[in-house]
């Protein structure tokens, strides 16, 4: 049966978003609006005789990149679709002249990953909580012409150039995005993203040794998003995270493994991350 791939469009949003239901993965068409307008030429749909079956994206950042939402429809498992995908989704990232590509895989489905050549490389802890007010609140809310030093402190920790995704989160999530400034120079920033009551809290990056940074920079987000339900994933070596989201009340209901292909470099600072952006975007 012939299998084609084509790019993911607007069109593709709302079969994405009841695809990606099914597991309960929590994603909206906006979502997949801003996976797509990051990297339009990047998230992929998989064709077969006229219908539907599968989708998968990536993000690039100069160098490395992350593929994420990799689904294929329940019926159609596996008849090597996904292989397909992630093979397609590879072939692209090579052409973009990417050289180490991460994701972040469902332990069951590291060896589906392996095959195609990924290695794992650590853990991701993922919480839920519920936002609440707190009194001390002493990062501000992030403007725009922070952008720049915020990508730049971003980039050190990271280890790649993330500040067209910054730009994009800060645009449509402004209420929650905060950084922490001593002397001018940033110190921490946190952003949420999300709609009606359930939202996911990251990227939240803070200098290492600092928690009283990462602290408050946790408070003025879980206080503006009072009531809410709040997903937050976080590096499993970064120790200070778990303790903290913990002392928060958020509690652990499930571990990922990040997998990578291609060289070790582009890596990140597990003691600065806090919380990654997002699974399908690192
Ligand atoms: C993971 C997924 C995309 C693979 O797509 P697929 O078209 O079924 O994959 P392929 O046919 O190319 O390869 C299938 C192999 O993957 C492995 N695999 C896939 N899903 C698996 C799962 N949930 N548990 C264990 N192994 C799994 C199996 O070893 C299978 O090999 P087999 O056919 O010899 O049994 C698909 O199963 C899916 O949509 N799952 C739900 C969403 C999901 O978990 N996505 C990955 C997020 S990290």
């Amino acid at each position: 049966m012939e299998l084609r791939i084509r790019h993911l469009g607007q069109r593709d949003f709302e079969f994405a978003v009841n695809l990606t239901n099914l597991e309960g993965w929590g994603l909206t068409p906006e979502d997949f609006r801003r996976l797509s307008r990051l990297n339009p030429k990047g998230c992929f749909v998989a064709i077969q005789e006229g219908r539907r079956v599968g989708v998968v994206a990536t993000t690039v950042y100069g160098r490395s990149a992350w593929i994420g939402s990799l689904i294929v429809i329940p019926e159609m498992r596996g008849r090597a679709i996904g292989t397909l995908l992630v093979e397609h989704a590879l072939e692209y990232l090579r052409m973009r002249k990417v050289e180490t590509v991460r994701l972040y895989s469902y332990p069951k489905t590291a060896p589906f990953y392996q095959r195609l050549g990924f290695t794992e490389e650590g853990e991701v802890l993922r919480l839920l909580g519920a936002g609440r007010t707190f009194k001390s609140q002493h990062a501000r809310k992030m403007v725009m012409k922070d952008l720049s030093q915020v990508a730049k402190f971003d980039r050190r920790f990271f280890g790649s150039n993330r500040s067209q995704l910054l730009r994009v989160l800060h645009n449509e999530f402004e209420d929650f995005s905060f950084v922490l400034t001593e002397n001018g120079k940033v110190l921490g920033y946190v952003t949420a993203k999300g709609k009606g009551i359930r939202y996911e809290l990251g990227p939240w990056v803070s200098t290492p040794g600092r928690v009283d940074v990462a602290e408050e920079l946790l408070h003025s987000c879980l206080s503006s998003l009072d009531g809410k339900e709040i997903e937050i994933s976080i590096p499993a070596e970064n120790d200070s995270a778990a303790k903290l989201c913990k002392e928060h009340g958020f509690a652990e209901y499930q571990r990922c493994v990040r997998m990578r292909h291609g060289p070790d470099r582009y890596g990140e600072d597990a003691a600065a991350i806090f919380a990654v952006c997002a699974l399908e975007k690192g």
